[in-house]
């Protein structure tokens, strides 16, 4: 969770759009330390379904700010042999954000290094409740019994696992309706350095916390 946009801004005495842009800069270093360590799926939450109750001008100098990212930025993922994927509910954005999204998932799609999963107009609650109205119906159309069917494979994450670590900067110790289903197990990692100012270094530390972490999913230290 890319959180501590604004406040890095506030701190300037900027306006919390510069600290947005600076957002986009810490994403990229961040994207191409994942792609460098070999990390198989990272996953960035960019704008939440509550996101939208910001003032207009935040929200829509952010919707701007996705189009010319992705723009600016899908020669590059190409060339990083990256694979785009964006999760959310898409038909609330601009039809141009819409198709440029969809393009440079197409562009990407046979690449084979990093999987970045973007999440915008994301929320878990969302997630899990079209993953249910989508087994349903597939139930009836294929006259499949529910029980047979699992949640997981109608996740906008179908056939990605699990994370392993989730990261929030900035400082709050919430989820903030991202990942509610995925994050079952993940080791939860918290630091209060604000997102633009979010880098290799940061990135580093996560990793060693989560390393020193014993993942037990239920069994006893003893019995690993
Ligand atoms: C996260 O930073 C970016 C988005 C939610 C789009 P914020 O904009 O929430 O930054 P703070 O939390 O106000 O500092
Ligand atoms: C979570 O940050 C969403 C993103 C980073 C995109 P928020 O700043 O919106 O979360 P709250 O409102 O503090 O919980
Ligand atoms: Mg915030």
């Amino acid at each position: 969770i890319m959180d501590g946009n604004g406040r890095w801004a506030t701190q300037r005495n900027k306006p919390r759009t510069a600290g947005h842009k600076a957002g986009v800069s810490a994403l990229r270093t961040t994207i191409e330390a994942c792609a460098t360590y070999g990390v198989d799926v990272l996953t960035v939450f960019a704008f939440s379904s509550e996101n939208w109750r910001r003032p207009d001008q935040e929200v829509s100098m952010l919707m701007e700010l996705f189009l010319l990212t992705l723009k600016n930025q899908a020669k590059r993922l190409h060339k990083n042999n990256i694979r785009l994927k964006i999760i959310g509910e898409k038909t609330k954005f601009s039809e141009s954000l819409q198709s440029k999204m969809q393009e440079v998932e197409q562009l990407t799609s046979d690449n084979t290094g990093l999987l970045l999963i973007i999440a915008a107009n994301y929320g878990g609650q969302w997630d899990i409740e079209q993953a249910c109205l989508q087994m349903m119906s597939y139930a009836s159309k294929e006259n499949v019994s529910l029980s047979d069917l699992k949640v997981d494979d109608f996740l906008s994450t179908a056939g990605i696992p699990e994370p392993d670590l989730f990261i929030r900067t900035g400082g709050e110790h919430r989820i903030s309706n991202f990942l509610l289903w995925q994050l079952a197990y993940s080791e939860l990692y918290f630091t209060d350095t604000l997102w633009p100012d979010f880098d290799k270094d940061a990135l580093d530390l996560a990793m060693t916390h989560y390393s020193s972490r014993q993942r037990r999913f239920g069994q006893t230290g003893e019995q690993l």
